[in-house]
C-alpha cells in the first residue's frame, strides 16, 4: 500500500463541483442567461486545463497501485469512513451476492452490469413511515410494467421481489426513510445487446430520510427537452434530462423545472407530478398519457374526493392544462413520494395565487401524511423488524 502515498493524481479542476461552486448559484430569474453562460465558460476552462495537464503528463509520472481484492475492500472502508454523512440505518440487497448487507463498503454494483454502462435498467421507490412501507404494491406494479417496457425479465417472481424488499427494510432497521430498488438487464459484458448478460439483476437499498416538510417553492419552465412519451411513462434509469432539469432550476434559485409536452401543455417535473386548483375550486391534473403515472398523484386524486364531499373542492379534473391556465391558477403544487405535496408560490415570473402556500395543497399534504400513518392495508405494508 506504500505506493499510494506517491500517487500524483489530482482532481480535474471544475469537475462535478462546477455547478455547486458557481458564483451564479442562488441568483434570481433575471440572471438566468448569465448563469448558463458562466457554466459554459467554466466547463470550457476545465476542459482546456484537463487537456493541458494531459499533454504535460508522462506515463511514468503516474503510479497507480495494483490492489488485491482485500486491499480494495480496505480502501472502500476507508472511503466510507471519510464520508461526512453516514446513514444510521441502511441495508442493501443484491441478487449478485444473493443477500443483504449493512456494510456500506460492500454496497457495490458490477461495472459490466448493463444498468451501469448502458442505462438498461428500471427503478422505483417506496416511502418507509413508522415501520410501514407506503404504497409498496402500487410502486411494484409500476416497477414491473417499466421492466416489461424495457424488456427486462425479472430474476424472481413478484412475491419473491416483494419479500426481498421487505426483508431489506427490516435488516436496515430503518423505520422512517426510503426504499429504492432496481431491475437491470444484468452483468455480462460491455455490449449494447443484453444477449450476453448472465441474468437480470435486482438491487435494493433502504435508508433513513426525514419526512418532507410542507414548504412553498419556486419553479421555472425547463429548457431541457422532455422525454418522448414512450420513455416518459417508463421509470428507467435514464434520468439525465431529469437531473439537468433539476440543475437548471437550482442554478436559477428555483426548486424544480416544469416540463411542457410536445403540444405545449403542462406535463410534469423531473421527479414529481403537478396539480392546480382553478378559480372554480377544481383540482386539475395533467393527464398521464405522456408522463409518469405518479403513485402519489393517483393517491391524491383518490383522497381529494373527501375534500369534494366536504365542499372544499368543487370537483376533480384530469385533462390537458395550458401554461396560461396553470399560471393563473389559485394554487399550484408538486406531488411525488419524495416531497409528498409541495406548494408552488411562483412559476417563472408569475406569482401563483397570492404567492403563499395554499389551503388545498396543505389539506392534501395532511391527507397523504395521515394515509401514510393510518391508511388501509392496501397502502400500508408492515415491516417485521
Ligand atoms: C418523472 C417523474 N414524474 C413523477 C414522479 C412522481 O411519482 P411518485 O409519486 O410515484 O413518486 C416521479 C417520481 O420519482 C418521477 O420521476
Amino acid at each position: 500500500m506504500a505506493s499510494r502515498s506517491t500517487l500524483p493524481l489530482e482532481h480535474m479542476p471544475g469537475n462535478s463541483l462546477v455547478p455547486c461552486s458557481s458564483p451564479s448559484r442562488g441568483r434570481n430569474f433575471a440572471c438566468r442567461s448569465v448563469s448558463v453562460r458562466m457554466h459554459r465558460v467554466e466547463a470550457l476552462a476545465a476542459w482546456i486545463s484537463c487537456r493541458a495537464d494531459h499533454k504535460n503528463a508522462s506515463v511514468t509520472q503516474f503510479n497507480v497501485p495494483l490492489l488485491s481484492g482485500a486491499q480494495v475492500m480496505e480502501e472502500l472502508r476507508a472511503f466510507e469512513l471519510k464520508r461526512n454523512k453516514k446513514p444510521d440505518s441502511v441495508a442493501m440487497y443484491s441478487s449478485i451476492f444473493g443477500g443483504i448487507t449493512t456494510d456500506l463498503a460492500a454496497m457495490v454494483v458490477p461495472l459490466d452490469d448493463h444498468i451501469v454502462h448502458r442505462g438498461h435498467g428500471v427503478f422505483d421507490t417506496a416511502a418507509i413511515m413508522d415501520g410501514y412501507l407506503y404504497e409498496l404494491d402500487q410502486h411494484l406494479d409500476r416497477f414491473l410494467r417499466s421492466a416489461s417496457m424495457a424488456k427486462i425479465n425479472p430474476p424472481f417472481y413478484l412475491s419473491s421481489i416483494r419479500n426481498i424488499l421487505i426483508q431489506t427494510v427490516s435488516a436496515s432497521k430503518c423505520s422512517q426513510g426510503s426504499l429504492r430498488y432496481w431491475l437491470s438487464a444484468g452483468p455480462g459484458d460491455f455490449n449494447l445487446s443484453p444477449s450476453g448478460c448472465l441474468q437480470s439483476s435486482l438491487y435494493a437499498i433502504a435508508y433513513d430520510a426525514p419526512i418532507p416538510e410542507f414548504l412553498g417553492a419556486r419553479v421555472i419552465t425547463s429548457s431541457i427537452p422532455i422525454k418522448s412519451p414512450k420513455f416518459a411513462i417508463m421509470k428507467s434509469v435514464n434520468y439525465l434530462p431529469n437531473a439537468l432539469t433539476k440543475m437548471e432550476a437550482e442554478e436559477n434559485g428555483a426548486f424544480a423545472g416544469i416540463w411542457l409536452d410536445d403540444e405545449g401543455y403542462v406535463a410534469e417535473g423531473p421527479n414529481m407530478n403537478v396539480a392546480f386548483v382553478t378559480g372554480e375550486r377544481e383540482l386539475l391534473m395533467p393527464q398521464f398519457e405522456k408522463i409518469l403515472s405518479g403513485c402519489t398523484a393517483r393517491r391524491v386524486l383518490a383522497l381529494a374526493e373527501k375534500l369534494v364531499k366536504e365542499g372544499t373542492l368543487a370537483g376533480i379534473r384530469i385533462g390537458k392544462v395550458t401554461v396560461q391556465e396553470g399560471k393563473m391558477a389559485n394554487e399550484m403544487m408538486l406531488i411525488g413520494s419524495g416531497i409528498i405535496v409541495k406548494p408552488v408560490l411562483q412559476w417563472d415570473e408569475q406569482l401563483i395565487g397570492e404567492g403563499k402556500e395554499g389551503p388545498i395543497a396543505e389539506a392534501l399534504f395532511n391527507l397523504i401524511l395521515e394515509d401514510m400513518r393510518t391508511g388501509p392495508p392496501s397502502v400500508r405494508v408492515q415491516v417485521p423488524y
